[in-house]
């Protein structure tokens, strides 16, 4: 064992490192230049110059910490409404900065208990909403579960800090296999029975739009959103994932009417360059918080460089056009993506929004995967083809789900590279999943 503790995500210590990047590819030190096709991290690739010279600027900056008034921090806030969330004035308030999506999650949901005064809260299955406190908690991919998975079988697992009440998550999707597609899909009514009961106790719901390959469906969020107001429970918009940019729109909630009593940030927003994340209250919140001091602190959020970078990165976006390319992009990957998907027998599901989606292979159900066999998944075994063959492809460190999140930069050509890699990359998953089928007869 070496001094680093590495995480169950890692490429593992035979894969080459990591030596330098630019645009939209990552140097190793076998000297090869690999596609970054997955890294919700980094919108704009690897050392965009406008960024770049943002942050060597603010390098000078002094060290001030959340205690004191910062004008970068005024200016960050005022840049977030008006490159973001202009045309939300009507009901966003106000925004608090943090330090990781894990963090602004947890933030968010404890000032929900706090504004309730209940303890519950609420997601959608196989949602990830970071590793920390109450964003933990909710964290409910069984893989994720803030412990120890040992290889050979077993786990030890933190209990949890709060009851977590767990609604069915939106169906929806770009392909389905013939079996996928015969399956019934129960309505959304029926999936949402349940739903007002769990509210009821709850703090809040909280709802993301990529985990688990389960992209945006307004009508599912107006539907949660509405049995939410009408139980006392606060709506959580988790857009760590897909807030100004990866959508390719400014916020995946605006596919639907409602809009949520929070939204927490994170990834993206510092252009990849430092990690920052960010609270926005709606004015109903930001009014019960007025004339209250909200006692929560943290010494390094909302530091100078994290601040620069975040306006550094929103005028990049308002700039150069980043959500029109993603959205044009997006036509690309679902038309490709299908096309994909109906060659290869082992691909059971293919979803996503703007620059992120999901191809769900067939195999063992994710519900039963706690990461703790020795055995590479076929996601991480498709993956690790496509890495020798040029290109970095995700997994989430789920068995059966594969995933792709260029940066917003990537061109179309690029995008064919990245597509075609994953299209030869399937063989594998195909090979495995016919074997398995010819078992089964
Ligand atoms: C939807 C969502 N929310 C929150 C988080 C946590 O963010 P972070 O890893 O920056 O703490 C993630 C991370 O993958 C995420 O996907």
């Amino acid at each position: 064992m070496g001094r680093l503790l590495r995480t169950g995500l890692n490429a593992g210590t035979e894969a080459p490192q990591v030596v330098g990047g630019e645009g939209v590819h990552f140097h190793l030190s076998d000297g090869r230049k690999v596609l970054d096709g997955s890294n919700t991290g980094g919108p704009l690739g690897h050392g965009h110059p406008r960024m770049a010279e943002a942050l060597r600027e603010a390098a000078g900056l002094p060290m001030v910490s959340e205690g004191w008034n910062w004008r970068g921090r005024d200016k960050a806030a005022e840049d977030l409404f008006e490159v973001a969330l202009k045309g939300e004035e009507h009901w966003a308030g106000a925004v608090r900065f943090c330090l990781s999506g894990s963090e602004g999650n947890d933030i968010a949901l404890s000032l929900s208990q706090a504004l309730t005064g209940r303890k519950a809260i609420a997601t959608r299955e196989r949602a990830y909403h970071g590793l920390v406190g109450l964003s933990r908690d909710v964290t409910v991919q069984p893989h994720w579960h803030g412990g120890l998975a040992a290889p050979n079988g077993g786990t030890k697992v933190p209990p949890p800090g709060a009851k977590v009440h767990v609604l069915p998550a939106p169906e929806g999707a770009t392909y389905l296999s013939a079996t996928e597609a015969a399956r019934r899909q129960p309505s959304l009514d029926e999936r949402l029975a349940g739903a007002a009961e769990k509210l009821r106790d709850s703090a809040a719901v909280i709802i993301d739009y990529t985990q688990g390959g389960y992209y945006h469906d307004g009508a599912y969020q107006d539907a949660v959103a509405g049995i939410a107001r009408r139980e006392g429970c606060l709506w959580i918009a988790d857009e760590v994932v897909t807030g100004v940019g990866r959508s390719g729109r400014p916020f995946a909630f605006q596919g639907g009417d409602t809009r949520p009593d929070i939204v927490t940030l994170g990834k993206g927003l510092g252009g990849g360059m430092v990690s920052v994340a960010a609270i926005v209250v709606s004015k109903d919140v930001a009014a019960e918080l007025d004339g209250k001091s909200w006692q929560n602190y943290g010494t390094l959020r909302g530091h100078p460089m994290a601040m620069a970078a975040v306006s550094a990165y929103l005028g990049i976006v308002r700039d150069e056009d980043l959500l029109d390319r993603v959205r044009a992009l997006e036509v690309l990957y679902a038309r490709r993506l299908t096309e994909i998907a109906s060659r290869h027998p082992s691909v059971a599901r293919v979803a996503g929004q703007g620059l992120h989606w999901t191809i769900e292979l067939h195999g063992p159900d994710w519900r039963n995967w706690l990461a703790d066999t020795p055995e590479a998944p076929i996601a991480s075994r498709v993956a690790g083809h496509a890495l020798g063959a040029g290109a970095v492809i995700g997994t989430s460190g789920e068995q059966v789900s594969l995933f792709l999140a260029p940066p917003l930069i990537i061109s179309e050509a690029e995008s064919e590279r990245l597509l075609s890699i994953l299209d030869d990359s399937l063989f594998l998953a195909d090979r495995e999943h016919n074997a398995t089928m010819e078992g089964a007869h």
